[in-house]
């Protein structure tokens, strides 16, 4: 597809987010696995029961937009799964693995808030209020998980990990 348009652009990023997500769905798994700390465990797993339902909402906006639900490969995302898998396999002692795993995360929701913030303004400008619900939404999961991460790694695993 070829961007002409604002609309075009949008779409193609809504393309890339909706990529990101169910990457992201394929990663978590294994990092509920690896996560040593149970909370890590839980708000991982809890982030990706919630993704589940970050994809369904991301297929509502294709559908307001009549575009088929598609994903466009998004090599950010990719880089940022490969150096959380790179930590999984390289680092031993658990408890510098899960603050590793924590920044990692972190920054699969950093790229995230990214996106939807752009999307959202874009939708706004182009008059779009119907999907800026549903992009909301998950921009407010995102940052949440984010928060989330922060505590979780402030509260035990960044102490755990220097000690
Ligand atoms: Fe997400
Ligand atoms: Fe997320």
């Amino acid at each position: 597809m070829t961007v002409k348009t604002m609309e075009d652009l949008f779409v193609e990023t809504l393309k890339d987010i909706y990529y990101a997500e169910k990457q992201i769905l394929k990663a978590l798994p294994g990092m509920v696995k690896k996560a040593g700390a149970g909370e890590l465990k839980t708000a991982l797993d809890h982030h990706r029961k919630e993704t589940e339902g970050q994809v369904e909402r991301l297929e509502k906006v294709f559908k307001l937009f009549d575009v088929a639900a598609r994903g466009k490969k998004c090599l950010a995302i990719e880089g940022i799964i490969a150096e959380a898998k790179e930590h999984m396999d390289d680092i031993e002692d658990p408890e510098v693995l899960d603050a590793g795993m924590i920044g990692s995360a972190q920054a699969v929701e950093h790229y995230e808030i990214t996106r939807y913030g752009t999307l959202i303004a874009w939708a706004r400008q182009l008059g779009r209020d119907d999907a800026i619900e549903l992009l909301e939404a998950n921009l407010e999961e995102e940052k949440k998980a984010d928060m989330l991460l922060t505590k979780i790694a402030e509260a035990a695993v960044n102490q755990s990990a220097a000690a």
